[in-house]
């Protein structure tokens, strides 16, 4: 189990799955079934169109809104983008950065995610930012690399203190959507050396930092995963659509 000083959070990647009344649905149950009133952090990222209906229905309720990717630039022509400013306006704390479906498939680079990382912060949001390995890289032992990489991109365009309200996201390539996931133990190892990165930078900043895991949670394997000492929580695809998965999960999480 984690510190008592860091809340774990568990964040719902809706991805791009469902209708308004789909999206109205799932959050009426999640609120029915109280998520969010227990110790943890529960949120939910949805797709951009159905924000304005999620924050709605999100009123009063415990549940923190997310967004899924943000423009790096700050407006102009960026035809089919959206702005970081525009997702705080519409009422998000949180965006999802460098998610492994954007890099692989829109061909994102550590650079770009970079941008949007620091975007988030002009504006307030939290980005969560998604590092991880492709199958590929964890047979030719590429993993630590890979991971470093990807931070240290992050790292050298943000600066430290950035990582002081922001979380980061372990989400090997290999476990989204797969029904693999990583071991509880590979998790740890991992985490620990996202937050062993931050600590070499700053220590204090690295104590704080929640470094949540994603890949194929689901209620199941949730409880084994979050008892690792560095896993603070949980970024939630397939499982997140299901209203009774995602509060058992967030209960898995609660201390
Ligand atoms: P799954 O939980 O469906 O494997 O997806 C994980 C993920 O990509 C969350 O961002």
């Amino acid at each position: 189990m984690n510190p008592a000083s860091r809340r774990p959070l568990v964040a719902g990647n809706w991805k791009m799955h469902g209708s308004r009344a789909d999206a109205a649905c799932l959050i009426n149950e999640l609120v029915a079934r109280g998520v969010g009133t227990g110790s943890s952090e529960a949120v939910v990222c949805p797709p951009f169109v159905h924000l304005e209906e999620a924050r709605r229905r999100l009123e009063g309720s415990r549940i923190g809104l997310g967004a899924q990717d943000a423009c790096a630039e700050e407006q102009g022509g960026y035809t089919g983008e959206v702005s970081a400013a525009m997702l705080a306006d519409a009422g998000c704390r949180y965006v999802i950065v460098g998610h492994s479906e954007r890099r692989a498939l829109y061909a994102e680079s550590d650079d770009l995610v970079a941008r949007k990382f620091l975007a988030a912060g002009r504006h307030a949001l939290v980005p969560i930012l998604c590092v991880g390995e492709s199958l590929a890289e964890r047979e030719r032992d590429a993993t630590r690399t890979v991971i470093l990489r990807q931070l240290d991109a992050v790292l050298g365009a943000a600066g430290v203190p950035a990582f002081g309200r922001a979380v980061v996201a372990y989400e090997p390539v290999w476990a989204i959507g797969t029904g693999l996931t990583a071991s509880p133990a590979q998790a740890q190892e991992v985490h620990a050396l996202i937050r062993g990165r931050i600590a070499e930078n700053d220590a204090t900043i690295a104590a704080s930092l929640r470094v949540l895991y994603g890949g194929s949670v689901k209620a199941a394997n949730a409880a084994e995963l979050f008892a690792m000492p560095d896993v603070d929580g949980g970024l939630i695809g397939g499982a997140s659509l299901k209203a009774d998965e995602f509060a058992a999960i967030c209960a898995a999480a609660d201390r």
